[in-house]
């Protein structure tokens, strides 16, 4: 049986990373090998490129910026997801392809059509089984973001650039929601939890159905 591929999205400061342990720990509990990892990122490769693209300080071309991210992804793909999923480990991606159409086709304003064809050069092509949108109210993602860390080059653009990323994210849910979960993230962390947990079990049950 192929492993789950679970993907945890939302704007910056929406506060998925939190989540990805709690996710992560409940597979395992439950008896599922689980690994973890993120995008941009997650392989030699890949993190050297998340550097370039969040602290290179120069400016990068929003061509660049997306190509690059396809970059990174698709050694992800080749390196850690695929061979994990075909012998059954689960892989949680902190992002992965819903990321790149908010913030590259509907943030950047590439659009939709460019974005399909370069996703359509993926190797192999899939999407996730299951993906959580964190959402939070734009002011409060910021007032969070300003009171973390210094801001890498994306997290220091415009409320304007986020309102679009946010509504994109809002826009896929609506589209697909059999494979992305919508969780508000201003609520108390034990309520999301047992929203993140009854998720789980939904699909651990329809994969059992299924096989
Ligand atoms: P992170 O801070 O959640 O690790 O994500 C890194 C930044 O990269 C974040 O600002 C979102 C951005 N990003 C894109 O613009 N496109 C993508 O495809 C991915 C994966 C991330």
């Amino acid at each position: 049986m192929r492993g789950f591929f679970i993907s945890v999205e939302g704007i910056d400061g929406a506060g998925k990373s939190t989540h990805v342990d709690f996710i992560s720990r409940y597979l395992k509990d439950k008896g599922y090998e689980v690994v973890t990892t993120r995008e941009p990122g997650g392989t030699v490769l890949g993190e050297k490129i998340r550097d370039l693209l969040l602290h290179n300080g120069q400016e990068i071309h929003r061509i660049t910026e997306l190509l690059l991210m396809f970059a990174s992804r698709q050694q992800l793909i080749a390196e850690l997801i695929e061979p994990n999923l075909a012998k059954g480990v689960c892989v949680i991606a902190d992002r992965f392809i819903d990321a790149s159409i908010a913030y590259q086709a509907y943030g950047r304003g590439i659009g939709r059509e460019k974005l399909d064809k370069i996703i359509s050069l993926l190797e192999p092509n899939y999407t996730t089984d299951l993906t959580f949108l964190f959402d939070l109210p734009l002011d409060l993602a910021f007032t969070r973001l300003n009171k973390s860390r210094q801001k890498d080059r994306i997290e220091q653009e415009t409320s304007s650039f986020f309102a679009n990323v946010q509504n994109a994210y809002q826009m896929i849910a609506k589209n697909e929601p059999d494979r992305v979960k919508v969780i508000t993230t201003n609520q108390l962390k034990e309520k999301t939890r047992i929203l993140l947990a009854s998720y789980l079990d939904q699909l651990i049950k329809k994969r059992t159905a299924n096989d």
